[in-house]
């Protein structure tokens, strides 16, 4: 059996750390060791107590490791929209991504681009990631293939659309529902891969294509539904424009039955209190999206509005309206976002949230987003002294939470030492 022993100060949430000082809601283990069989986590304990016999050791000190970041929404076709500049979303879509998204229907381009993709993601520390692929069936094929190559957890989905884009980047709602109905046949739930159905949003979909979707969700009660919702006022009002029978935005999906507890709703910026209250009854999560936001010019989140109301939000990099696909400078603005309304991250919570939460978001934080035995082996290694900026800061540090914001504030890639999935180094 192949026996691993990582040996590093260890950081895992058991449950999201409800203060600053909420010391339980996490294990950190100064000199500790995660024993890795077989890409699982058997054991996490202090090194000096684990049994090394036969094991090979992999000395990480004095490194932080965590749980391998997630991300909840990005764009597989989109890396090289990244830094496009456009007033708006609207603009931005239709003279960029869409233009972009239509070379997507070349399959060798495909399986080029998703190297590169899952390269870029292992790169900054992201070990989980649930991704939108173009309309054509191809993309999604292309990443899911190289995905269990590695095997990497992947949640993706081709988009639909029939509408409102150019015609190389339009289905129909019967070849939509075709397409997507192969691809989960073929790819959910093999290796750790899943499907997540795509309705792009509602502007680019017909109702016919919306009763497409509506038909595969109850289908496959187990895939993940994902779509955007409430991200820009134009956007907002032309889709009720296009559906004046829904009461709102939200409306919109759940006459489709597109709202349930694995519904991720990228954005769910500008909503009413009603749709709150549709989106909590559903137990649907938004995700926070805030390089995105930011760069879009899209709005402020209001995380503590929608946690109010009971929701759990995930968060995202959602490349390439998002402008970075390190989950360390998503907490960054995400962190300004939420100071510019007053409301507080501390950096447990951050820490938390692209970890754990991000997990418990997916319903997967049996498997992913912590260091207990029984989960699967994937793993950040961070240096909080990565560039000559954040090692003269770290001179001044205060203990653990300093460590935590450095890396938050200041760090990207390059404070990625390594990074494990199913326990078999990515970097190195
Ligand atoms: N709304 C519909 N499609 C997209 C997309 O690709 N990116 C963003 N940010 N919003 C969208
Ligand atoms: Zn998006």
């Amino acid at each position: 059996m192949n026996r691993t022993i990582i040996r590093a100060r260890l950081l895992s949430f058991l449950r999201e750390p409800q203060t600053p000082d909420d010391h339980t809601s996490f294990h950190y283990l100064e000199d500790g060791g995660l024993l890795i069989e077989d890409g699982m986590i058997r054991e996490m304990a202090d090194f000096a107590r684990l049994d090394a016999t036969g094991a090979k050791v992999i000395d990480h000190r004095p490194h932080l490791v965590m749980p391998g970041f997630i991300d909840t929404h990005l764009h597989f076709p989109q890396t090289q929209v990244i830094a496009s500049w456009a007033a708006e979303l609207l603009d931005w879509l239709n003279d960029y991504t869409f233009p972009e998204e239509t070379r997507y229907a070349d399959p060798a381009l495909c399986a080029g681009m998703a190297t590169r993709f899952l390269d870029r993601l292992t790169d900054h520390g992201t070990t989980t990631a649930v991704a939108y692929a173009s309309v054509h069936a191809a993309s999604a094929e292309a990443l899911f293939a190289e995905a269990l190559k590695r095997n990497m957890r992947l949640i993706t989905g081709k988009v639909m659309m029939d509408r409102n884009a150019p015609k190389g980047l339009l289905d129909t709602a019967q070849s939509g529902y075709d397409d997507s109905k192969a691809l989960i046949a073929r790819w959910h739930g093999k290796g750790r891969l899943g499907y997540a159905i795509t309705p792009r949003f509602a502007i680019t979909s017909t109702p016919a294509q919306m009763e497409a979707a509506q038909t595969l969700a109850r289908e496959h009660p187990d895939c993940h539904i994902q779509t955007h919702l409430s991200e820009n006022h134009a956007e907002i009002a032309l889709s009720c424009e296009l559906y004046p029978e829904a009461k709102d935005y939200t409306d919109i999906y759940a006459r489709y039955g597109l709202l349930r507890e694995n519904s991720l709703l990228g954005h769910a910026i500008h909503l009413s209190d009603r749709e709150i209250g549709a989106l909590a009854e559903a137990e649907a999560k938004p995700v926070f999206c805030p390089t995105s936001n930011l760069f879009l010019g899209s709005g402020l989140f209001d995380d503590s509005r929608l946690r109010a109301a009971g929701l759990t939000n995930a968060i995202a990099t959602d490349i390439g309206g998002g402008t970075s696909y390190s989950m360390l400078q998503t907490l960054a603005e995400g962190y300004k976002v939420l100071q510019l309304q007053r409301q507080r991250l501390h950096p447990f919570r951050a820490f938390h949230w692209i970890t754990r939460g991000n997990a418990v978001a997916l319903g997967m934080a049996d498997r992913i987003g912590t260091l207990e035995p029984g989960s699967e082996a994937d793993l950040v290694v961070l240096d909080a002294q990565a560039t000559p900026a954040m090692a003269q800061r770290m001179e001044r540090t205060r203990g653990l939470v300093d460590e935590l914001f450095t890396l938050q504030v200041m760090g990207d890639d390059r404070a990625v030492v390594e990074t494990y999935v199913a326990g078999v180094p990515q970097k190195h």
